[in-house]
């Protein structure tokens, strides 16, 4: 499956060897690493991106879901040149962020909003903002979900044995995990267990509110409310990492399933693909932050290019009406492959969620990580490598899921369904 890739990409291979002398696996995240090299890319434009072959492809991973306004969006290019002239970073507040802020506490319904570059700070300030708050240490967190790369989330992200506890990276010392406690996703009573032991010792339950670092895997609604329920009975905060979900529909989950929960943070597609994140929620809880209180920080933090860039994409590209016309072109792909299923007779179930969407390779939709973790990878890796041999990014990873931007169109989904159409054929004639 891999002969048609090697074969199209010789500079990339290339380039490999010179980035791996330099670059631990030649790459700047572990993530972009994947066997038997990267890919190394050149440009990105609306809805497709180049290699340094010069092979093009339709993207339908945008940059892990950073960019949900599509590549270089002309109102994007032209706010940011004018800021540019203006300087990219200026040491003080900038003016322009309190628009920003006002967007945000409106459009997420919050009361108070920070900012950093990367949904890793934001989760990790969250946690910190959290315990600040409530004087507790310990913090729950879903199995198979992902929350960035900081040493006490980096727990249960993707564990091959079941009910351990388990470091997903050397060099995190136990001492700094013990406080992090794991329970299953769609399982209450997993989560009431945790929380009649220690309930009082807990500062927060930190969740995606949609998976999306195990394919898609929604929650149930009453599983949300329960969870709610009973952290309000021990005083436990709810924080809901919306670095994914923030972009994917027009106010995130919080907005979609009704639910205020304490803090919230945002990353990604919210600024157009520039750096920068947000962590927000109720006012006594973000109050905890400030000088000689509980740290927040960040020399990039705010910086004028991304924050302009935000303004542009929340209340310029990434709107309800575009939204809409997101979702038409989701639910196309999403039927064009349950459509091939019956006329292919192959195991696979496809989802949504916004304006994103995946196939597991299985004939059952999982509801937690175990259920995730059955699914036969190797049949995703042969259907990856064949739908990039022929012109089509169709996610990141299999754990991944695909991003619909305003700049797809309705040939781009026409031409993934006819490649993939190719692809599993071929995959189902072995
Ligand atoms: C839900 C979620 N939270 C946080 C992060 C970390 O964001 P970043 O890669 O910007 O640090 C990610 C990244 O994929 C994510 O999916």
């Amino acid at each position: 499956m891999l002969s048609e890739y090697v074969k199209k990409t010789p500079k990339s291979l290339s380039l490999y060897g010179i980035a791996s002398r330099m670059m631990p696996y030649g790459v700047s995240s572990n993530y972009r690493y994947l066997p038997p090299y990267p890919l190394y890319l050149v440009k990105g434009k609306g809805s497709k991106v180049w290699d340094v072959d010069g092979n093009v492809y339709i993207d339908f991973n945008m940059a892990y879901g950073a960019l949900g306004i599509g590549h270089s969006h002309p109102k994007l290019v032209k706010a940011l040149k004018e800021r540019f002239e203006n300087s990219s970073i200026l040491g003080f507040e900038f003016a322009d962020t309190i628009k920003l802020a006002k967007i945000i506490k409106i459009r997420y319904n919050v009361d108070m909003v920070r900012f950093s570059s990367t949904g890793t700070e934001a989760t990790m300030h969250a946690i910190r903002i959290a315990r600040a708050y409530t004087k507790r240490k310990k913090i729950i967190k879903f199995e198979g979900h992902y929350h960035g790369s900081h040493d006490q989330l980096l727990v249960n992200v993707s564990p091959d044995k079941e009910g351990e506890k388990s470091v997903c990276s050397h060099g995190i010392p136990e001492d700094i995990v013990k406080y992090t406690l794991v329970a299953e996703w769609n399982n209450y009573d997993s989560v009431e267990r945790i929380v009649r032991k220690d309930g009082n010792d807990i500062a927060a339950i930190i969740m995606e509110p949609v998976a999306m670092n195990m394919g898609i895997i929604e929650p149930d609604v009453s599983f949300l409310k329960g969870i709610f329920n009973l952290a309000k009975e021990y005083g436990i905060l709810i924080i809901f990492d919306e670095v994914k979900t923030g972009g994917k529909y027009y106010s995130g989950a919080s907005g979609y399933y009704g639910l205020k929960p304490d803090l919230i943070t945002l990353g990604k597609a919210i600024a157009g693909g520039l750096p920068l994140s947000v962590i927000a929620g109720r006012k006594e809880i973000m109050s905890v932050i400030g000088p000689e209180k509980t740290a927040h920080g960040g020399t990039f933090n705010a910086n004028p290019l991304s924050v302009v860039a935000s303004i542009v994409t929340l209340t310029q590209i990434l709107t309800q009406d575009s939204f809409y016309e997101v979702y038409k072109l989701n639910s196309l792909l999403s039927k064009g492959y349950k459509d091939l299923v019956e006329d292919l007779d192959i195991d696979i179930t496809a989802v949504t969620w916004g304006a994103s969407g995946t196939i597991f390779f299985s004939n059952y939709l999982p509801r937690n990580y175990r259920e995730f973790l059955r699914i036969d990878k190797r049949i995703w890796y042969k259907y990856f490598w064949l739908m990039l041999s022929k012109g089509i990014i169709p996610m990141a990873d299999y754990d991944e899921e695909w991003t619909i931007s305003t700049q797809h169109n309705k040939e781009d989904i026409i031409k993934h369904l006819e490649v993939a159409e190719e692809v599993l054929r071929k995959i189902k004639s072995g």
